[in-house]
């Protein structure tokens, strides 16, 4: 039985990821110290959630250990044939009020796996979980287009931003330039020591069982704040537009690297021009969805915020056969009945 190892296995992603790899016959191994519920410095009551979901599927080991800790990766990957690298310090705004912790968690931690990857004698296929933070505010060069809900890439870039736009030169906060390192190493690793590597630089992901916070995860804190009646806060006018990407349907990216991805690929990943939504447009779903208008006030621009990103899919396309499947109509649709069945978790944050 093949072995894959996955890094913040108790987080969003890496929860669904060893699902996932748990249902297609591998034996999983989750490595995750259980800090998502430091974030933001307070206490998360669904902090564990994931990583209770998963003591539950046969196939999944579960490791709580941190991923800096010498010789912790240096055990798990020993044996693994592939490594989901997904663990990190996910927030944005915690980058910039603690930079070392973000620093520490994503660069270093990205070169301890690394490094692990490379010294074991199975030689593990590396998967990365990158950002579209990667493209800094080179992004905001990008000429827009005003709708009366939206704002829209114009000119050469409507179709998305591919994976050769320029990366440096311009401001990226904390958490872009440590997931930036964790990047560059991953495709170096790859380069000079002869790693298989696939790097995937997200945009928006969304899905069930993610306990989205103002600060990281907007379309299910959106979702949770509607639901319970939490205040909401819109930061800018709303028309700020992502390109959403359903959390299945990046797996199977993950999957189809696995399967036939080159030696080293990176890869933008997001729901590309096809899938795009505004903030205006998600609260537009939700009052459709729920039946009643959505609580909401409006704050200044936050200094960070992109008015517009959206991924070119192009690449993984092209080279691995991939294509999103799920919109984001059906996704937002999917995402609210799942909270509406578990609103009892998400009541703490009406208070
Ligand atoms: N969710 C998105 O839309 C999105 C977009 C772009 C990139 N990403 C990247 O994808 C990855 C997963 O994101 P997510 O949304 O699932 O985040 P998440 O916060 O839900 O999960 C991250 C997990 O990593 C764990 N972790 C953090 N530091 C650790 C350490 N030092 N040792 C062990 N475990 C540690 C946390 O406890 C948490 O369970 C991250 O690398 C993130 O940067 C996510």
């Amino acid at each position: 039985m093949a072995r894959i190892v996955v890094t913040g296995g108790a987080g969003f992603i890496g929860s669904h990821a060893a699902e996932s790899f748990a249902a297609r016959g591998y034996s999983v191994v989750v490595v995750d110290n259980l800090s998502r519920g430091r974030l933001l410095r307070r206490e998360d009551p669904n902090a564990n959630f994931n990583w209770d979901y998963l003591g539950r599927i046969s196939n999944v080991e579960r490791i709580r250990a941190d991923i800096r800790d010498p010789g912790v990766m240096d055990l798990a990957l020993r044996d693994a044939d592939a490594v989901l690298h997904a663990a990190a310090q996910t927030a944005v705004t915690t980058s910039t009020v603690d930079p070392e912790t973000d620093f520490l968690s994503n660069a270093l931690g990205t070169f301890r796996v690394l490094e692990a990857a490379r010294l074991s004698p199975r030689r593990p296929t590396v998967l990365y979980c990158s950002t579209n933070k990667v493209y800094g505010a080179n992004v905001n060069r990008v000429p827009l287009q005003e709708a009366k809900d939206r704002y829209l890439f114009a000119g050469e870039y409507e179709r998305g931003i591919p994976e050769d736009y320029g990366i440096d030169l311009c401001e990226h906060t904390p958490y872009g330039c440590s997931k930036l390192a964790g990047d560059l190493y991953a495709q170096d690793y790859g380069h000079l020591y002869g790693l298989r590597v696939g790097v995937f630089r997200m945009s928006c992901i969304y899905g069930t069982r993610q306990f989205g916070m103002e600060d990281q995860g907007w379309v299910a804190w959106f979702v949770l704040a509607s639901i319970v009646g939490a205040p909401l806060t819109l930061f800018g006018d709303g028309r700020q537009v992502r390109d959403l990407l359903w959390v299945d349907d990046l797996i199977r990216a993950y999957e189809l690297f696995l399967e036939r991805g080159p030696q080293v690929g990176v890869y933008n990943m997001g729901g590309g021009p096809g899938n795009t939504l505004s903030l205006l447009e998600l609260l537009e779903l939700l009052r459709g969805h729920l039946g009643r208008p959505i609580r909401c006030a409006y704050g200044p621009w936050r200094p960070s915020d992109q008015k517009v990103y959206i991924s070119s899919i192009e690449k993984a396309r092209r080279e691995l056969g991939w294509e999103p499947v799920v919109s984001p109509t059906e996704g937002v649709a999917r995402l609210t009945q799942w909270a509406m069945a578990h609103r009892g978790l998400f009541s703490h944050l009406a208070a």
